[in-house]
């Protein structure tokens, strides 16, 4: 019996159904089942006909070379690349619209193309006259990069094919259109289709591909993931709209560490490396405030000081309200519930606002403390001292765990002028320089011994 023809592709997660249905079966999405062509050549179908090549394999022993790199010279980026750019490699950067990615590569591409790298950008969504305005506002109209205006994958990889450049910049991967495809721009299978010719290029010629990709409201690359399954390297441009800071962030990559940040400021002149971002974060903190607290992080190989701040009052709801921005939601609610059964602090009925400031956004689990702290402060209404830095990681018994990197933190906060820390004991260091080090076992001691509470 013939296979039934796979039809219809869901925009969100990438799975392939006969028919159509309201609610993707795969990840439970409505209403993002979409008809699409069928690929020509499903798996299975390339082993018929006649024989492939035989393999030659290698044992794991074999020396090989680290990859070549062509830094920048923009810090910030070359970090989050792992060194700089990494030839006949792949990458996507997504981000929001209107964050600043067309600018960032416009930029990285002026100044790879002045390190002596043959540039192309390749716009699908503004007209070169565009693209030259901005270069223009950004001082770049002198760097030697190749621009076009397009969106035919056929006419593009027509172009490189006898171009062959070192670097390509593709803005955007969903504006980009393959006529093998059967489907509108921007769907999965048109995604799917530009990132697949793309990233063979990649290869077959040595260039690097860089795909910029917009995000979408639920904070994936518009379309699946398969494009980032497809690419070495993913990053991601983050940042709020209202505030000047641009965080570059490395999720996947595998040429260089992920988890790594570059940060920038968006400036009327385009985006500005910041070389020392604690200070940025930090300097739109006023006099110590109740609810203030500055965590010393580690953001991939740099550690970061960052202010949390809280807010708890009580709610006019049955319900009272728990609102996070630049932290993790289900965390908050963890530290909540530890707060409230292992020290005897209640939140019920107080509405409780986190916020990260500057539009970072934390992951580490070693600002459960600051995060907590905050929150103790908030409620207590007793700020704590203006120079005093918090980290460790809290378990649900209440009992604090050391971190990583707790030299390297210290370090940080002496450097930005903070003279005391709040830490889990254990971890192996007594004190950093003129650093006075509060050494806490557990939740209960920080909510005693810190606030007079509990
Ligand atoms: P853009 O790079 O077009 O964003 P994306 O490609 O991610 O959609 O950036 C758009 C925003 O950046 C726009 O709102 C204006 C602002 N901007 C500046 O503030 N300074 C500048 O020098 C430039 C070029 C843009
Ligand atoms: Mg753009």
């Amino acid at each position: 019996m013939a296979k039934p023809q796979i039809s219809y592709t869901c925009q969100s997660c990438g799975a392939q159904f006969p028919k159509w249905a309201g609610q993707c079966e795969g990840c439970g999405e409505w209403n993002t089942l979409v008809e699409e062509a069928p690929l020509s050549a499903g798996p299975g179908k390339a082993l018929k006909g006649p024989k492939g090549r035989k393999l030659i394999l290698t044992d794991l022993s074999a020396k090989e070379a680290p990859p070549p790199r062509h830094p920048s010279g923009m810090e910030e980026l070359d970090r989050v690349l792992g060194g700089g750019l990494v030839p006949a490699s792949a990458i996507l950067v997504g981000g929001d619209p209107g964050i600043g990615k067309s600018t960032l590569l416009l930029q990285a591409a002026a100044r790879f193309a002045s390190t002596g790298l043959r540039t192309f950008y390749i716009s699908g969504e503004e007209a070169s006259a565009q693209v030259r305005l901005r270069a223009a506002r950004l001082g770049l109209t002198d760097a030697p990069v190749q621009l076009a205006t397009e969106t035919s994958l056929r006419d593009i990889m027509t172009t490189l094919d006898a171009e062959r450049p070192d670097l390509v910049i593709i803005d955007s991967v969903q504006t980009m259109w393959s006529d093998n495809v059967d489907s509108a721009p921007g769907s999965v299978s048109q995604v799917r289709a530009t990132a697949q010719e793309l990233t063979t290029f990649a290869k077959r010629r040595g260039a690097a591909v860089i795909l910029v990709g917009h995000v979408t409201k639920e904070g994936q690359i518009a379309g699946p993931r398969v494009v980032e399954h497809m690419v070495d390297t993913v990053l991601y441009f983050e940042g709020e709209r209202g505030h000047q800071f641009r965080i570059l962030r490395s999720v996947k990559n595998r040429f260089g560490p992920a988890d790594e940040i570059g940060v920038f400021e968006m400036t009327g002149g385009g985006l500005a490396e910041v070389t020392n971002p604690s200070a940025l974060f930090l300097s739109e903190r006023g006099t110590p405030a109740p609810g203030s607290v500055v965590f010393a992080g580690i953001e991939g190989t740099r550690p970061v000081l960052v202010e949390f701040q809280a807010l708890v009052a009580p709610t006019p709801h049955s319900q009272p309200r728990r609102t996070v921005v630049g932290w993790d939601g289900g965390r908050l609610a963890m530290i909540l519930a530890v707060l409230e059964s292992r020290c005897g602090i209640p939140f019920a009925g107080l509405d409780v606002y986190l916020n990260v400031a500057g539009g970072l956004k934390v992951g580490e689990p070693a600002a459960d403390l600051a995060v907590a702290c905050a929150l103790l402060s908030a409620r207590e209404d007793t700020a704590l001292p203006a120079e005093c830095v918090v980290f460790g990681e809290i378990s649900l018994s209440g009992a604090l765990r050391p971190v990583g990197q707790t030299e390297n933190r210290l370090k940080e906060a002496t450097k930005l002028g903070f003279s005391s820390a709040i830490a889990p004991a254990g971890g192996k260091i007594s004190g950093f320089g003129g650093m006075s080090l509060r050494e806490m076992p557990d939740l209960t001691a920080v909510v005693g011994e810190v606030f007079g509470a509990g």
